[in-house]
């Protein structure tokens, strides 16, 4: 197993560019489904989820190019099955993703249930319920969720309980390909939302009021093949601004839309950054200490999830308390363990975390305990005193391109280890 290994105390400061965004570019491919034919998604990331959802779809019977390593050319006319095995739903719960897909070119689907992961349970209940409401017929077979389309998909008003990103985009799919009109209310507005009704409604859907609570789908009879450029990813572009900030800057990074982190930029402006906006690209400083600032995720426009692990790391080193709440999972705090190898205080009660900030971390062997946990830990080990380890680093695999060179790139002293 491979490992990252950091010398701490190195300055950082340069231009980085991140890739499109992966919670986007799962579900475009899913989408390319639905419109027989070659589609052609580009600046898509090359990392593993991306390779595992290529996998479901050629398990589906679809072809895929890779023209260059971010470009994929998807011919989707091939696909005769709607089934999607367990071993590919274990390794990424994303592939739930061609459920709305496959029920709305086949009426028929067979996708195994997804298991929890290290964040949360994950379950897929709003999906399930919503595409009820469409008319789709459910039944569980051995650890598959089996649907069934009696009739045809009919558009109605489907409330979401939560606004779940999976679920919208679920039902988003399924509803471009009902008969009538569906209403999503509830409906998330993360970014990566916006980014698949466009290209759906490239391919020939009729959507309104994406990244509104409220999003209006007018079905039609059917969608054609597209090219569609991946947004992106705000959440990369998140992480190196949460390293610059750790490690001095300025270090500036291009290739997304700061309004899609916009309260991420205000919190880190309110805890004592220098954030300058630009054309798809943000500058960020660190003026002397980290200031300790409460933090709680919320849907976006809220703070994201998928930012606090990286920004518990900055408070772990603030100059004072703060609370972390997390709202969107039930465990998402396994950073805190490992970060307390390095020397944290952080104490956790329930969904929240009380974190004292302290003077300096210390390296020291870590296991990434997942996707943004392993990410934080590396950005840890960047301004801790000697070297860090961070093992497990698939789980990092998954959403960062070349996350080694990028960060080399500014200045770290940062190496791969194959332990
Ligand atoms: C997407 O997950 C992202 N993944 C996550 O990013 C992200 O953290 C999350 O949205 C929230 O922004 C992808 O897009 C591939 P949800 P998703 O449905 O769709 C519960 C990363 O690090 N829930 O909004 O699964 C669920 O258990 C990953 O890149 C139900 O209970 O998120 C969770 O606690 C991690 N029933 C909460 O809602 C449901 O039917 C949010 O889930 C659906 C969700």
């Amino acid at each position: 197993m491979e490992a990252i290994r950091v010398v701490g105390g190195r300055p950082l400061a340069g231009t980085v560019k991140v890739e499109g965004a992966k919670n986007s570019a799962l579900k475009l491919m899913a989408a390319t489904l639905m419109a027989p034919g070659v589609s052609r998604l580009t600046n898509v990331p090359n990392i593993s989820d991306v390779h595992v959802m290529g996998k479901v779809l050629k398990r589906l019977g679809a072809t895929i190019d890779v023209e260059d390593e971010h470009t994929l050319v998807i011919d989707t006319a091939p696909v005769a099955s709607w089934v999607t095995p367990y071993e590919l739903v274990a390794q990424m719960r994303a592939s739930t993703a061609v459920l709305g897909p496959l029920i709305a070119r086949f009426g028929e689907a067979r996708v195994a249930m997804p298991g929890g992961c290290n964040i949360g349970a994950r379950k897929i209940d709003m999906h399930l319920a919503g595409l009820t409401a469409l008319g789709v017929e459910f039944s569980v077979d051995h650890g598959d969720i089996k649907a069934h389309v009696p009739d045809r998909l009919r558009g109605t008003v489907v409330p979401l309980e939560f606004a779940s990103v999976g679920a919208t985009e679920n039902l988003l799919m399924a509803a471009v390909l009902a008969e009538g009109d569906t209403t999503i209310e509830n409906a998330a507005r993360e970014p990566e939302i916006c980014d698949l009704a466009e290209m759906l409604a490239e391919m020939g859907a009729e959507i309104e009021g994406a990244g509104s609570p409220t999003i209006v789908v007018h079905g039609v009879s059917e969608l054609h093949p597209v090219e569609h450029e991946v947004v992106g990813d705000r959440i990369e572009a998140g992480t190196f601004l949460a390293a610059g900030a750790l490690a001095g800057g300025p270090v500036t990074v291009e290739g997304f839309e700061p309004v899609h982190l916009e309260m991420v930029l205000r919190k880190y402006e309110a805890m004592g950054m220098g954030v300058e906006r630009g054309e798809r690209r943000v500058t960020i400083r660190r003026d002397g200490q980290i200031r300790s600032l409460d933090i709680q995720t919320l849907p976006f426009p809220g703070f994201p999830t998928d930012m606090q692990a990286q920004t518990m790391v900055l408070l772990s080193v603030a100059g004072g308390t703060c609370v972390v709440t997390e709202n969107i999972f039930e465990s998402r705090f396994m950073l805190a363990a490992e970060l307390a190898r390095m020397g944290a205080d952080i104490t956790i009660e329930g969904h929240h975390a009380i974190v004292h900030g302290v003077p300096a971390l210390s390296g020291a062997p870590v296991t990434a305990p997942d996707l943004r946990g392993g990410a934080a830990l590396v950005l840890a080990g960047l301004v801790a005193d000697g070297y860090t380890t961070v093992s497990d680093i698939h789980h990092i695999e998954r959403g960062y391109e070349n996350f080694v060179p990028k960060l080399q790139s500014l200045g770290a002293e940062v190496s791969l280890l194959s332990a």
